[in-house]
């Protein structure tokens, strides 16, 4: 065979290397999206922002329903932060546009597939309309059992943090716990993701390699894997293949690695 014909079947080799999904058991109980650089991936085709946008909320549509079907527990999404906020007001609209659109038109397939729904954040921020649109959404998949989507919308670590510490407060200040009472239970009892696994898996799309105030209290111990892609452009396929890296992961959790 010659040189080149070598380096073609390499190279078609690499190419079309597909990956099935891991066993269930070897699956993360709880996986996390930052899902960056809608923005980068429309300016390189010359579209606007807002067109990154909508073009990752395919890419989303795709996701959940495979995270769903394969039997993931929960599933959270970075979908606006506390500091998103400082965006020009055109971009922030055209996102809570966006946002609230995609609620609507996805709410039935969600119901339908069994999904929960969870809004990690603080809603009071949003407009009257939109709020009461992600407290029904909420309210109308609260029964559900099937994967727990947790959406993060206003959301940030820190602000969650200091949340769980006012409420916790408060149950000091009507005397249903004393302040030595507090230990990681009774602060997990008051942050947004209460009652689920710690996040196993945290995903960041973009290339930049960072939290940005993403779940830091749930994050703990978590996995961490950063994707070169652009969200919009983040599939099945890549979800299987970083699921894979997961499943090949040696967790120690600080003990040292049994024999
Ligand atoms: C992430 O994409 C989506 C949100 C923050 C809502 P960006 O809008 O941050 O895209 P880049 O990082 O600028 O490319
Ligand atoms: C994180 O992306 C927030 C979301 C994906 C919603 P950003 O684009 O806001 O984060 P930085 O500014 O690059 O850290
Ligand atoms: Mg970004």
């Amino acid at each position: 065979m010659r040189p080149e014909q070598i380096i073609a079947r390499l190279f078609r080799k690499k190419t079309a290397q597909t990956f099935d999904c891991p066993p269930k058991e070897k699956l993360p109980r709880h996986i996390a999206f930052i899902m960056d650089g809608n923005g980068r991936w429309a300016k390189k085709r010359g579209l606007p922002r807002s067109a990154g946008h909508a073009a990752g909320t395919e890419a989303l549509r795709e996701l959940i329903r495979t995270v769903s079907d394969i039997g993931i527990e929960s599933m959270s999404i970075y979908a606006f932060s506390t500091e998103n906020w400082n965006r020009p007001t055109e971009e922030v609209q055209a996102l809570m546009k966006l946002i609230s659109r995609y609620f609507l038109s996805e709410i039935d397939e969600l119901i339908e597939k069994n999904v929960r729904i969870t809004i990690l954040g603080e809603l009071d921020a949003f407009p009257d309309e939109q709020k009461q649109a992600l407290i029904q959404a909420m309210e109308r998949t609260r029964l559900n059992t099937g994967l727990k989507l947790n959406i993060a919308l206003n959301y940030g670590g820190r602000a969650e943090i200091v949340r769980a510490a006012g409420l916790l407060c408060e149950k000091c200040v009507r005397g249903e716990i004393k302040p030595g009472d507090v230990n990681a239970e009774l602060f997990d009892e008051c942050t947004y993701t209460h009652g689920q696994a710690d996040v196993d898996l945290l995903i960041r799309t973009g290339g930049d390699e960072r939290i940005s105030n993403f779940l830091l209290w749930q994050c703990w111990y978590a996995e961490l894997i950063f994707e070169d892609v652009f969200w919009p452009d983040y599939t099945k396929q890549k979800l299987f293949e970083d699921l894979n890296i997961y499943a090949g992961r040696d967790r120690r959790f600080g003990r040292v690695k049994e024999k």
